[in-house]
Formats: structure tokens, C-alpha cells, sequence
């Protein structure tokens, strides 16, 4: 760090008329953001130059300061990008180092850019156009992720698993119908993104400090400039709310949580006692001690860092409440959760996106897994209520024929007839197609059912979902 260069620089006495001595060494640590707030850096440079641009064309700044301006910031963007960007700790934060960098390639026209400007209003503006774009790459992963899912949902409509509550066999499901319902989930998920996205796109800048300037600015133009939809109507607030972050973490946390379900079930149907799937070996590590392992790490790992993104939520609402207005320092504490909530996130929705088309399944062992439990006795009660019997009879009946199959060792539908009429004499030889389980699945064929036709005609309106999707949301193939 060189000894006298900044005007900027407090250690190197630069900006610091009102202080006595230079910041120790180690506050300087303790409050310098630039080791991760560096990734704004672009958009740093997207806001300075709307907030340039708006300056010239209120006549603030005269057109040659804009045009040295553009020309230094498209530099520093050019050494950014290509690594060579000298990122000085001394300089605090993403915002010094680039402002410093500029005045050093374009002399006082660079020291005119912060006219009318606050690190306060530049930071809340950074994030927001930060965060809009991640928004939008989250939007696509869910895509993607439903993608896939509808399309392994279309392979296998008609193949029929347990459907299970509290973990028992309850019903049988179509295998199809189960991935669905992941996607219903992440539907929602993206559409609380979209909504969050919203209230992200306001611009903060021209709050200034935290009571707005006292220059002619024009907020309206730099809105324009940056595709904000609309500005942040109170100065105060503009600088010092968090909330459109929190409200991102808290529909990323969302997004973990549904994950996480899914990497469970994806872990229990891998495991030999369920023995439903397979995942492909390059998902899978092995043991370092047990030669036979072949462990779904992946999914665990998704199910495990869904805490991650838990814990992120929790620490940005504990981050607020007990903030006075406006700005506070505390507020330097939102990046880190914010950059590992996005991280997190992206990776893994990608992980699975990829994973799903690999799933293979063992549609016998699901079959036969469904044919256990007597899954198919509410299907018996619902025939024999249609014979005319009231439920509660027909349960009792079949309570009872569930206590001779055990008793037989045998599924509902290998008692014969002759048996089964004892029990209830309503009882026709049609009560097999019933007692199937692909029959079970078949009867159940309303919006929202089961049946493979209905999986059917789900995938279809999700292939046409998907494929409407403006072109930032769709599902792109992985790898492209
Ligand atoms: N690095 C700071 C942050 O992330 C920028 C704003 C600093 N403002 C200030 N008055 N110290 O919040």
C-alpha cells in the first residue's frame, strides 16, 4: 500500500482532516468489506455511471467530466473482469477502491462523481441491482429444475409406487404424480421470487446520506437508466431497510426446504430397504473404509445445506430489528449471508437438475412395494360403498378381509371370491380391477389425481409452461 496516494485513504491520512491519527491496523480489518463486497464491483460501475450520466443532464457536470468518467470506469471494469484489479483493504469497501482507482486514471472529474451521492444510497442501490440479476438466475435454475422433473414425471406416468403418510404405506401413487407434486412446489418458489423481485427493483440512490441532497437531482432518469421499476420514496428507508434482502433469503430458504424434501426421499428411495432408484455413479462417492458403499452424497448434501440458508434468514432479521434509523454500519453484515444464500442456492438447483434425468427406477420393486400394506383396501370400501353399502360398513368389511389376508399371508386381491362374498355379499368378480394396484391409481382420475392419464395431462400444461417462459426463465439444457 503506497504511503501518500490517497485522498481517499484514512490509514494514509488522506480523507482524514477530522482525525488526529490514522485507524489502527486492525480496526481497519475489522470494519473493511472489500474482501467480499468486491463481487458489487459491477454493479458499482452500472450505478456510477446512471448516477454520471443524470449529473451531466441536470448540467451538475460538465459533459467532458462524463465522458473522462465513462472513460475511467469502462478501465476499471476492463481490469476487474481480467483479474488485475489492485484491491486495496485500506480503502474499506468495494466503493472507495473503485472511486480512488478512477481519480487515479481520470484526476478531478472522478473526484466529481460522488457529488450528490452517499455510500449509504450507492450501497442499497449495488445490492438491489446485484440481487435483480440473481433473482433472475435463480428463476431459470427452478425452470431447469422443473424441466427435468416433468419430463422424468412423462417417463413414467404410469408407474405406480406406495403413496405413503407417516411413512406407511398409504395408497398407491403413480411415480409420476410424486414428481409433480416438486413441481408445484418450485412453481411457487418462483413465483415468490418474481414477487420479491419487485419490491427489489426500487433505486435507492439520491436518498444520499439519509435526507437526499441538496442538488437538482433527477432520480427519475437514473430509475430509467438502471430498469428500476420504480424509486424508493423515503430517503431514510431508501438507506437504511434491508427487508427486499431478507424477504429474497426467506423464498431462497423456501427453495432449500423444498430441495431438502426432495434429497430425503431421493436418500430413503436409494437406500437397499426401499431399493426404488438408482442414481447415476458420477452423484455417488464411496466409502473409505466399506468397499461396498455407494452413498448418494449429492442429495445429502442438499438436504444439509438447506440449514445454510435457514440460518442466513435468521441472522439478517436478527441483523435489522435492532437498528435505528437510518443507516447503520450493522448493514455491512448483509452481504456475506446474501452472496452464500445466492451460491448456495444456484449450485443447488443446478446439482439436481442435473441429477433428476439420471434417476433410473426400479418400477418392480415399486410395484411391489405398493402391493404391501394393503394398499388397496380404501379402493375395496369405495367399491363396495358404490354396491350400495355405507362406508362405515363397507371399512368394517374390509378391516376384516385385510385380517384374513394376513392371516393368509396373501394381498387383497389373491382371496377368492367365495371368501370375499362372505365378508360382504354385495361383492362381484369385478372387485379385482379394484383391488389392483394399477387399478387403484387409474380410479382416481380428477384434476389433481393420480391416475396416469391425469400425469399425462399435467405434463402436457407443464411442457407448455415451461416452454412460454420469457426467455430469461427458461430452462436452458445444463451444461449450454
Ligand atoms: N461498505 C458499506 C456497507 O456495506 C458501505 C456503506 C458505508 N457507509 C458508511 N457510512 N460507512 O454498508
Amino acid at each position: 500500500m503506497s504511503a501518500h496516494s490517497s485522498s481517499l485513504d484514512r490509514k494514509n491520512g488522506g480523507w482524514s482532516g477530522r482525525f488526529g491519527e490514522p485507524v489502527a491496523d486492525f480496526v481497519l480489518r475489522y470494519t473493511a468489506s472489500v474482501g467480499f463486497d468486491r463481487r458489487l464491483a459491477l454493479a458499482d460501475i452500472e450505478a456510477s455511471l446512471a448516477h454520471a450520466a443524470m449529473l451531466a443532464h441536470v448540467g451538475i457536470l460538465p459533459a467532458q467530466d462524463l465522458a473522462d468518467i465513462e472513460r475511467g470506469l469502462a478501465l476499471i471494469g476492463g481490469e476487474i473482469e481480467r483479474g488485475e484489479f489492485g484491491w486495496q483493504l485500506a480503502l474499506e469497501d468495494v466503493h472507495l477502491n473503485i472511486e480512488r482507482r478512477l481519480i487515479e486514471l481520470v484526476g478531478d472529474a472522478g473526484k466529481r462523481l460522488h457529488t450528490g451521492r452517499s455510500r449509504n444510497d450507492q450501497v442499497a442501490t449495488d445490492v438491489r441491482l446485484w440481487l435483480r440479476g440473481e433473482i433472475d438466475a435463480v428463476g431459470t435454475a427452478l425452470s431447469a429444475l422443473q424441466h427435468a422433473l416433468v419430463e422424468q414425471a412423462a417417463a413414467h406416468a404410469a408407474t405406480v409406487m406406495p403413496g405413503f403418510t407417516h411413512l406407511q404405506v398409504a395408497q398407491p401413487v403413480t411415480f409420476g404424480h410424486h414428481l409433480l407434486a416438486y413441481v408445484e412446489m418450485f412453481e411457487r418458489d418462483r413465483e415468490r421470487m418474481l414477487d420479491a423481485r419487485r419490491r427489489v427493483n426500487r433505486l435507492p440512490l439520491g436518498a444520499a446520506a439519509l435526507a437526499g441532497t441538496t442538488f437538482p437531482i433527477d432520480r427519475e432518469f437514473v430509475a430509467a437508466r438502471l430498469g428500476f421499476e420504480g424509486l424508493a420514496e423515503n430517503s431514510l428507508d431508501a438507506v437504511s431497510d434491508r427487508d427486499f434482502a431478507i424477504e429474497f433469503v426467506a423464498a431462497a430458504a423456501l427453495v432449500m426446504t423444498h430441495v431438502s424434501r426432495l434429497a430425503e426421499e431421493l436418500v430413503l428411495w436409494m437406500s437397499p430397504r426401499f431399493g426404488f432408484v438408482r442414481l447415476p455413479d458420477r452423484f455417488t462417492t464411496g466409502s473409505s473404509i466399506m468397499p461396498q458403499k455407494k452413498n448418494p452424497d449429492v442429495p445429502e448434501l442438499a438436504r444439509g445445506k438447506s440449514g445454510r440458508v435457514s440460518g442466513h434468514l435468521v441472522a439478517l432479521l436478527t441483523l435489522m430489528k435492532g437498528q435505528p434509523l437510518a443507516y447503520n454500519k450493522d448493514n455491512q453484515e448483509d452481504k456475506e449471508p446474501l452472496f452464500d444464500t445466492v451460491d448456495t442456492v444456484l449450485d443447488t438447483l443446478r446439482a439436481l437438475a442435473e441429477m433428476v434425468p439420471g434417476i433410473e427406477v426400479d418400477a418392480e420393486a415399486m410395484r411391489r412395494a405398493a402391493e404391501e400394506g394393503f394398499s388397496t383396501a380404501t379402493d375395496f370400501a369405495d367399491y363396495l360403498v358404490g354396491k350400495g353399502l355405507p362406508f362405515r360398513d363397507a371399512h368394517e368389511a374390509v378391516a376384516r378381509a385385510v385380517r384374513l389376508a394376513v392371516e393368509r399371508g396373501c394381498i387383497l386381491a389373491a382371496l377368492p371370491l367365495a371368501e370375499l362374498q362372505r365378508l360382504a355379499p354385495a361383492v362381484g368378480a369385478d372387485v379385482f380391477d379394484h383391488l389392483t394396484v394399477a387399478g387403484s391409481v387409474a380410479a382416481r382420475d380428477h384434476v389433481g389425481g393420480t391416475s396416469p392419464r391425469q400425469v399425462r395431462t399435467q405434463v402436457e400444461r407443464w411442457r407448455e409452461r415451461l416452454a412460454a417462459r420469457a426467455p430469461m426463465h427458461r430452462p436452458q439444457a445444463i451444461g449450454e
